[in-house]
């Protein structure tokens, strides 16, 4: 479990610390620059480091939600512990659908016209991510 958490916490910092770098520093900075090379310069470094990052929240977060509730118990709101577990799985799914939408319908075909909707995306991932952060201490401190 220690090794889990420590996974864990890594993953959680390059995620959720990239995005908010990401929305206050770089994306004002596109905004008001109309620079849309800002946002895909930064993609294009985060995504190999970021992606990974996401998988390794998915692996460690299912398997340490397993020792909190052994999966064959999990369809269930019994506990707030359930309660965590489906409200992260939601988000991650909400991130999921964002992520992709934005990485094959947007980034590919970035302009001008479409920025809005890429910063709507970005500040969307960036309150998920920071959503994620707060359901995962709430496992031992009720922060939600
Ligand atoms: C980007 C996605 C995610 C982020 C940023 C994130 C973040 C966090 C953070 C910061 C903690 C607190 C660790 C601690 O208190 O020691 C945590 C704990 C936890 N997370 Fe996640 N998490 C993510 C995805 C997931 C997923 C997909 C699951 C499983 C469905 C999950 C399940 C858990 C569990 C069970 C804990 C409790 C571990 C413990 O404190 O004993 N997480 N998460």
């Amino acid at each position: 479990m220690k090794w889990l958490i420590l996974m864990h916490v890594l993953g959680a910092s390059v995620w959720v610390g990239g995005h908010l770098v990401l929305s206050i520093g770089f994306l004002p900075r596109a905004l008001r620059t109309k620079d849309v090379s800002i946002i895909t310069g930064f993609e294009r470094g985060f995504e190999p480091i970021g992606i990974p990052a996401l998988l390794t929240q998915i692996i460690t977060g299912l398997w340490m939600a397993s020792i909190y509730i052994p999966p064959t118990h999990w369809f269930s709101l019994v506990t707030t512990h359930h309660q965590y577990l489906w409200i992260k799985i939601g988000l991650v799914l909400g991130t999921l659908g964002l992520a992709v939408h934005a990485r094959f319908f947007i980034i590919p075909k970035l302009t001008n016209q479409n920025l809005p909707s890429m910063a709507f995306h970005i500040v969307m991932v960036t309150v998920l991510a920071v959503a994620l952060l707060l359901t995962g201490l709430s496992f031992r401190y009720t922060y939600l």
